[in-house]
């Protein structure tokens, strides 16, 4: 029998005992082990939760199949998205987190999975930092997402993430109702020190330690 918590993960309970938990989400080729520091460096002892991508394109773990660069699979994005969802709440019942937010640390596919659990699925997260992110899909239903925090952070040179989409994507958040920052840093698709003292002090404005 598989359950919904079939995917290779770890969760570091933290210290934290009713701050938000970290949902880290990494890139194409990238592991569950990938942003443990980082989700560590955002808000010390915060939970972390950190699954592995399913799907493999050449041997490179991601979220969703994608058919080209920038060119998603719809049908796996659904999908894969759902399963996210289930992943999310069969961990929130094994590691004991009742009702504490989850908040959603994705860095590029791992932001477009973060913003299509958004458009898809708007009860599963608390918030999210979107690092280097991109309109995955279009839902059929505006989503609810009011009130919920919203981080995304850009690169004005990035060559995989086009500035438009990630423009989009902020709009089509707030039009859901969501409380969009948009941060804009003069690099490309790797992330900086500017990227994470955003996302630093973007939690600690929106969750209270
Ligand atoms: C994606 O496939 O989600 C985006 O193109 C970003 C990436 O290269 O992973």
């Amino acid at each position: 029998m598989t359950s919904a918590l079939d995917f290779i993960h770890k969760f570091v309970p933290g210290t934290d005992s009713d701050g938000p938990v970290l949902l880290l989400l990494h890139g194409t080729g990238g592991s569950e082990e990938d942003l443990l520091g980082l989700g560590a460096t955002l808000r010390q002892g915060a939970p972390l939760l950190s699954p592995r991508g399913k799907v493999l394109e050449n041997g490179m773990p991601r979220f969703f199949r994608r058919l080209a660069e920038g060119i998603f699979d719809e049908e796996d994005l659904i999908f894969r998205t759902n399963e996210l969802a289930a992943f999310v709440e069969a961990a929130r019942a094994q590691y004991h987190l009742g009702s504490r937010k989850i908040v959603a640390v994705g860095y590029s596919n791992g932001a477009n999975i973060a913003a299509s659990l958004l458009l898809l699925r708007p009860e599963i997260l608390g918030g999210a930092i979107l690092l280097r992110a991109m309109v995955p899909l279009f839902p059929e239903n505006v989503p609810n997402l009011a009130g919920v925090p919203v981080l995304i952070a850009g690169g004005r040179s990035d060559r995989i993430i086009p500035q438009e989409s990630t423009q989009r994507l902020a709009s089509m958040l707030e039009e859901a109702g969501a409380s969009v920052s948009l941060h804009w840093s003069p690099v490309g698709h790797s992330l900086t020190s500017s990227d994470l003292d955003a996302a630093r002090r973007w939690l600690g404005r929106n969750f209270v330690e």
